[in-house]
């Protein structure tokens, strides 16, 4: 078993005013691809370092499988690490870079070089196993950082940032393959990354982090669909999900949402005056015929994204960004007509920025 159980860590560096990682807890089951992913300096390089046994945390406890590697070294922990910014030996060819792991552990030559061969071919660095680090590109150097950890087969396998510095093509069919990997060698994966579409697609689940604290931890879908904050909602997706602040009034029992001139329906269960309605550019319908009870606005800039167009539209004092098919009328300045299904958008709190809900809003009351 190499699931894995973080409690409580916290670390401050001596000189960081703020600590780097603050009682972050999770788990993680054997065999999960499992992604930390937040902007830069949140703490997820420290988190991932944690793991490994090379950052010794202030507090909290490390568990993986049945054993206790709070404070265990890094090499009785059987995992690999890719670092991040690629460490690979300059002395070493590709090949013996790939392998070095094996050799350490004396594997049997006929096995080492049936894992390397499998390693580079995955990572397409074939042709290159006679060459030493420095006649590689950055991207290459990357690549066989990433072979050198896949080949050992360790029951945890730790990815900080690893596909930085290869193109988006070689991105694109490295991440499909690593995904088929992870799932055949059934190795527990954390992977760290700030790129969001990089989590969606890889990960099995996703902490999001923020300033050293894990904000919300779910499937892909789940924090795509159901941010739990705006922050997630702001930082995944591309655009980021629209938020716009919308002013209530009672009629009875019943609640008036307006937004500027505009009435949008809110809940009846959401109280206070005002909320903040979250929407995903993908879930505005617009129209540039005028549509009864729609959410008017202005065209701002339409950017060309290949299948669709990005459309950003001034609706009064706000902005929304809206996706459209490729071949929507949109011009600069055009009137738009937006809709939105009910059961589409989200509601924030106006105050925490959290995601209020009905069942959250009665279990208050
Ligand atoms: N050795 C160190 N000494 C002092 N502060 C550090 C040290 N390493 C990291 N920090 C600080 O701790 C915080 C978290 O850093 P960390 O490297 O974990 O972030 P990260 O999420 O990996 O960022 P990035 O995406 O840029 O790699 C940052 O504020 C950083 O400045
Ligand atoms: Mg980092």
């Amino acid at each position: 078993m190499s699931d894995i159980e973080l409690s409580g860590i916290t670390k401050t560096y001596p000189r960081g005013a703020a600590p780097a990682v603050r009682d972050v807890s999770l788990t993680v089951a054997d065999g999960e691809f499992f992604v930390l992913l937040g902007p830069s300096g949140c703490g997820k390089t420290t988190l991932l370092r944690a793991i490994a046994g090379l950052e010794h945390p202030d507090a909290g406890t490390i568990r993986l499988g049945d054993r206790d590697v709070t404070g265990s070294a890094p090499r009785q922990r059987d995992l690999a690490m890719v670092f991040q910014g690629y460490a690979v030996f300059p002395h070493l060819t590709v090949y013996d870079n790939i392998g070095f792991g094996l050799s350490m552990r004396h594997e049997p030559k006929a096995e080492i070089d049936a894992r390397v061969r499998e390693a580079a071919g995955l990572l397409q660095l074939d042709d290159l196993l006679e060459r030493y680090p420095s006649a590689l590109s950055g991207g290459q150097r990357q690549r066989v950082a990433v072979a050198r950890a896949i080949a050992v087969r360790p029951s945890v396998l730790l990815m900080d940032e690893p596909l930085s510095n290869l193109d988006a093509l070689l991105r694109l069919t490295f991440r499909s393959d690593l995904k088929q990997l992870a799932k055949e060698l059934n190795t527990t994966i954390v992977y760290v990354t700030h790129d969001q579409v990089e989590a969606l697609s890889l990960g099995d689940r996703i902490a999001v982090m923020r300033a050293g604290e894990i904000v919300q931890c779910g499937t892909p879908m789940e924090v795509y669909d159901r941010p739990a904050t705006r922050f997630v909602g702001a930082f995944i997706g591309t655009p980021p999900m629209n938020f716009l602040p919308v002013t209530i009034s009672r009629d009875g029992g019943r609640a008036v949402g307006r937004l500027g001139e505009h009435a949008i329906r809110v809940p009846d269960w959401i109280s206070g005056d005002t909320v903040l309605a979250g929407i995903r550019a993908e879930n505005l319908a617009a129209s540039t015929t005028e549509v009864p009870d729609a959410m008017p606005g202005r065209v701002r800039v339409v950017e060309p994204l290949g299948s669709q167009l990005l459309v950003t539209v001034a609706v009064g004092s706000e902005i929304v960004k809206l996706l459209t098919p490729n071949d929507f009328p949109a011009a600069d300045d055009q009137r738009l007509w937006m809709t939105v299904a009910d059961d589409k958008v989200r509601w924030f709190s106006p105050d925490d920025e959290r995601e209020l809900t009905e069942e959250r809003a009665t279990s208050a009351v």
